[in-house]
């Protein structure tokens, strides 16, 4: 097979920036994916429906000529959104759903929940009008192992959530554990989970590669949740791969300027958004699934949105080709991962 058309995908976790840099993150995006979950996590964060709507303006000024997108704006739970805060983010229409990013737990998570008991109010709410919670599921209790926060939020959060509130709808994001997949699996239709092109991509070996001899951390391989050992990736890509419509299609592609991700204190989030949907579908082709990837990048996300499928398609053509160095992002640079590799599938203009 020389190409592959399938029904245009959307990225159903993205994170966009503001500013210059954004415009320069987008074009990745809206060149092949027709709408996105963008994340509210700037500084700062995107809390009330006018903010959500006034970004939304700024994302729609930049989309480059000839491509066409669609954001899908979110709002940042936070230990004081109130029920009423929930009822004009659904009232509106522009808002999907509310992330939850526990405190301490990623970049730009200052602002995040600290204990979601004082969230009971919001959730209330967020149960009766439907509107999706998307969990950034880590625990940030600084004495659970880094490899096992994921396995930690499901016994400590999510079970007891899922047990209060069990019509509410969830996304479980980023997932990048066998534990997490198996729970998705078992768990009411109600709560579904996207998948990264880099957690399916890549084990945690990725991130201390050697090169001309010499050992090396790899900085822009480091995101929240940290990939995780093979046996996860292999999880992750059964769980891709199986056609379940509870598993789908979210980059979270997180741009940072080189010099925050070159550092000694270099910061979490990979830049995939220039290189996703080309990793997505060699590794459905590693494992002789590729006529699985339609459904996974565009199918099941827009239905348990509750959202129509895109209508108009996108093509991917075998042709190797490498992705550069390094990007323009506005005044800065960005490395996008998988630099210098060699991808087999390339989005056909
Ligand atoms: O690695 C990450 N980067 N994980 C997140 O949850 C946030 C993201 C970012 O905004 O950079
Ligand atoms: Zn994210």
């Amino acid at each position: 097979m020389q190409t592959l058309t399938i029904t245009r995908p959307d990225d159903w976790h993205l994170h966009l920036r503001d500013g210059a840099a954004m415009k320069d993150a987008l074009a990745h995006t809206s060149g092949v994916f027709a709408r996105a979950i963008v994340m509210p996590n700037l500084k700062p964060p995107i809390v009330r429906t006018e903010q959500a709507r006034a970004y939304r303006e700024r994302i729609a000024a930049v989309v480059p000529a000839g491509h066409r997108f669609e954001p899908l704006m979110t709002l940042y739970l936070t230990d004081i959104t109130s029920a009423d805060d929930i009822h004009r983010a659904h009232d509106s229409g522009l808002v999907h759903g509310i992330k939850l990013y526990p405190a301490g737990a990623t970049t730009n998570s200052e602002s995040g929940v600290t204990e979601l008991g004082r969230c009971a109010a919001a959730l209330d709410a967020m149960q009766e009008v439907d509107l999706p919670l998307l969990v950034h599921g880590e625990s940030a209790d600084p004495l659970v192992d880094v490899f096992d926060r994921e396995r930690v939020f499901i016994d400590t959060v999510l079970i007891p959530l899922r047990r209060r509130y069990p019509a509410l709808r969830i996304v479980f994001e980023h997932i990048t554990t066998s534990e997490a997949v198996q729970y998705v699996e078992q768990a009411e239709p109600s709560i579904a989970a996207t998948i990264t092109a880099h957690h399916l991509r890549y084990n945690r070996n990725a991130l201390f590669v050697a090169e001309n001899g010499r050992n090396g951390i790899r900085p822009h391989a480091y995101c929240l949740p940290v990939i995780k050992r093979e046996t996860h990736r292999q999880a992750l890509v059964r769980a891709a791969t199986s056609g379940n419509p509870r598993f789908f299609l979210g980059t979270d592609s997180a741009p940072h300027p080189v010099s925050e991700k070159e550092s000694a204190c270099g910061c979490a989030g990979c830049f995939t958004a220039p290189v996703a949907l080309p990793m997505y579908a060699e590794c459905f082709e590693r494992v002789g699934a590729l006529e699985r990837l339609e459904a996974f990048a565009s199918f099941h996300g827009a239905d348990f949105y509750r959202l129509p499928r895109n209508r108009d398609t996108v093509t991917l053509r075998r042709e190797p080709w490498q992705v550069p160095a390094q990007l323009p992002f506005g005044a800065d640079r960005v490395v996008p991962l998988g630099a210098a590799e060699t991808f087999a599938w390339r989005v056909a203009d």
